[in-house]
Formats: structure tokens, sequence, C-alpha cells
């Protein structure tokens, strides 16, 4: 690592040291040294933007000053040839904008509360790695339920040399605040901790009684002097299937909670627009008292840190969904889509019901949104039974911390009922007898 801070940097640490706010102290040691180049090739361009002639960034323009494209890629894409071109590494500028508008009309009450702007990402895993960037240094403790996306692993212990420190998430079916609570207050002033609602892979998320015993232990830890950083992973906001069940974002209440809680939020249309393949993202920061200095400082960081690793994010990617978000289409398909999958899930509840007998071979854990559930198999391995279903029911589920993970966002309405058929089935073919 070069030992001089970059002064572009040492302007973004100052700003984050400002009015005495703990913002600075919560950044890894690599978040301290990043800054957006503002200076460099991209600062040049930008001020060489309205010339007449633009010798200065790599890209190439026919001899009319249109983008220069070859014909059979322009001639497959309903979109502006622009939309070839690089995008900002802070994201589209009109994205950026609309995604934070949307941010509001789906947490309403985020409405009179400051926030940054979100910067754009390569989709959720890279804003999940840009925040593991910004705030973990090797040995870091990450908290979190013992429920979880196991790509976290690579991201933050492989990558950062973090360590995952979990707590049962379940206690009496309800989240586990209490077993947080007593790691964010154990020794060590900084703590990471990372919820994922709905979450991957139970399909649960926080009630919103939940939500508010979350928030006020979080609250408790930033007073009692913790500096929490919450990382908010909201991969698959947006469905929710039970009435009481949080519609918001814990972002709205975390932004705005005590000045020591940072809270980072990591959303995109990934899995709520359905758009798997497209590769865009958001992260954006909340935290009470911040001024907007200080956002503007957290989201050059950010931006650093996409210019640093991937550049900027695809740029017909970004174009096609900020197209999509002002089709006025866009929220009635939507909403076609969430009932689809409400359908399932509805569904999985009924057959619950209407077969008493699964309760011999499995048990559901709670769950109430999202693309998955799981069930605990009763008296065989999981991972036995993964594979005994592939073979003998031709039937495919995840084995994943001592739980078979069923995606029912996979799974048409009319092949439910065979699916956990066989699950039971394969148990009771597989457990002993008593
Ligand atoms: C909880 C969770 N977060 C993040 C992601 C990654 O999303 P993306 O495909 O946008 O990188 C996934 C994908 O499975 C996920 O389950």
């Amino acid at each position: 690592m070069a030992t001089s801070l970059h002064p572009l940097a040492q302007t973004l640490n100052q700003d984050l040291k400002a009015n005495k706010s703990p913002l600075f102290t919560m950044l890894s040691k690599r978040g301290t040294r990043i800054f957006f180049p503002s200076k460099g090739i991209l600062g040049q361009s930008a001020e060489a933007k309205d010339t007449a002639i633009n010798a200065t960034i790599g890209t190439a323009f026919e001899e009319d000053g249109s983008p220069l494209c070859l014909e059979c890629v322009e001639k497959m894409v309903k979109l502006p040839s622009t939309a070839f071109l690089y995008t900002p590494s802070y994201g589209l500028p009109g994205i950026r904008e609309v995604w934070r508008k949307m941010l509001i009309e789906k947490n309403p009450s985020l409405a009179t509360k400051s926030f940054s702007l979100p910067v754009v990402t390569h989709a959720l895993t890279h804003g999940l790695s840009v925040a593991g960037y910004l705030f973990l240094d090797a040995g870091d403790s990450v908290i979190l339920p013992d429920l979880y996306w196991d790509n976290y692993e690579l991201m933050f212990e492989e990558s950062y040399g973090a360590k995952l420190k979990t707590f049962p998430m379940f206690k009496k079916g309800a989240f586990n605040t209490d077993a947080m609570e007593r790691m964010l207050l154990a020794p060590g002033t900084k703590k990471v901790l990372i919820l994922n609602f709905p979450n991957n892979p139970t399909g649960y998320t926080a009630t919103e009684q939940d939500a508010k015993a979350i928030c006020a232990s979080v609250q408790r830890a930033a007073k009692a002097g913790k500096k929490v950083i919450v990382i908010l992973d909201d991969a698959y906001f947006g469905l929710v299937y039970e009435p009481g069940v949080s519609k918001e974002s814990l972002f709205s209440e975390l932004s705005d909670i005590h000045p020591n809680v940072l809270a980072v939020k990591l959303d995109g249309p990934t899995k709520e627009d359905y758009v798997w393949g497209v590769r865009v993202g958001f992260i954006t920061f909340g935290a009470k008292g911040a001024t907007p200095a200080q956002y503007k400082a957290l989201e050059a960081k950010a931006a650093g840190v996409v210019r640093g690793s991937i550049s900027n994010a695809s740029s017909i990617g970004q174009h096609l969904l900020l197209k999509c978000y002002n089709d006025p289409a866009y929220a009635k398909q939507k909403q076609k889509k969430f009932a689809l999958l409400k359908r399932r899930y509805d569904r999985i509840k009924a057959l619950f019901n209407e077969h008493p007998e699964y309760a011999r071979s499995f048990v559901a854990m709670p769950y109430n949104s999202g693309y998955f559930m799981c069930v605990k198999p009763i008296g065989v391995e999981p991972e036995v039974l993964r594979k005994h279903l592939l073979t003998e029911y031709k039937t495919g589920v995840i084995n994943l911390s001592g739980l078979i993970r069923v995606a029912f966002s996979a799974v048409p309405c009319d092949k439910l009922e065979t699916l956990f058929s066989n699950i039971h089935a394969a148990v009771q073919s597989l457990a002993p007898k008593k």
C-alpha cells in the first residue's frame, strides 16, 4: 500500500470528520485511502465536454460524431447508440435520481429523511463488495444471523479477511433480536451488522414487531458508544406476502436513528424487477446528522471503488432500466409478477394444511416473503435427502445450513404439491423406521 494519502482522499476524509461525525472512524483502512479521481482522465474529459475538438476519452466516434458501433450489435438493441458509451462511475445521473425517487415511493417514511444519492454498482454482489471494501479490515467481525446467503463468505471472509460471527436467527418463531444485541454490545467499538430481508435462504422478513425491536437494539448499542455500520441487503425488497410484516426497508428507520449508526443500503432490480443478468444495483448511505458534504464524500468513495474495480456498470443495463421505469406499463406488470409469486406462497401454506402428514417428515422454518422457504427434515441428513431427491424423484433443492431450501420462485403452482410430496416420500423412505 502506498504510504502517503492522496490529497483527494484527504479532502473526503476531512469532510467525513467534520462536525465531530464518527463517519470517518467507521471506514476500513482501504476506505480511508479511496477517493474518486476527479482530477485525472475523467476530470480532464469532463472539462473538455463542450469543446469543438474532443480528443480526450477512450471511446470511438464516427466521422459525423455519433458513437461508432457495429451495425450488427446496434440493430439488436432498441436503445440509442449512446447506450454503448461508458456511463460515469457513479452511474447514469438519470437512473440515480429515478432510483432515489423510487426509494421514497417504496419507503414512504424516507420522504422526510436525508440520505445520499444512490451510486450504481454492478448489481448487489458488487455493491456488497464495495461496502466490504469501504468498511471491513482483515480481522473485523461481521455480525449476522446464522441463516445467510453463502456468498457473504467469499465476499467478506475470503476477499477482505473479515470473520462472519453468527447468532441464531430465530427464537420462538421470531427474529432473535436479543442474540443480535448481545453481539452488538460485546467488547469492541466498531460493529458491522448485515441484515437481509426478505432473507435468503429462509424467505423471512422482520415483522413490524421484529423491526421495532431490531432498531431499538441498534439504537441502544449506538447510545452505548458503539459505532454501528448496518449493511442492509435488500435484494428481494418488496416481495412481502403477509400483513404485519415490514413493507419498508429497515433503512428508513436506521438511516435516521443515531449519529453513531451508518445505514448502507444495497438494492437493485436484479430480483425486484426480474432482470438477474442485467447487472445493475445501487449503494445508498444514510446516517442521522450527516451533512450533504458527508453524503457526497461517501458517494465519492463508493464511486472510487467502482472506478478501481469495474470502472463503471453496464450502460446498456442502466439505459434499459431507466426506460422501463418511465414506461407507464411498468407498475402494473410488476404487480402481476408479484401476484404470481404470492400465489405460489399461498399455495404452499394451503398444502401444509391439506397434508398434515408432512409434519412427520419436515418442519417449515418461519417464512413470509421473497423467493424461498426452508424446511428442516426430520431424522435425515439434508445432504442425503437432497441427493436422494435428485436421483429417485428428479427433484432439485438446495441443502444449506442444515436445511432444505425450496425456491418456489422457480416452481409453477401446479408442481408445488408434487414437490412437497416428493420431499415427504423421500424422507419417509430414508428415515429409520420407528
Ligand atoms: C441475499 C442476496 N443478496 C444479493 C444477491 C446478489 O444479487 P445480484 O445478482 O444483484 O448480485 C443474492 C442473489 O442470489 C441474494 O440472494
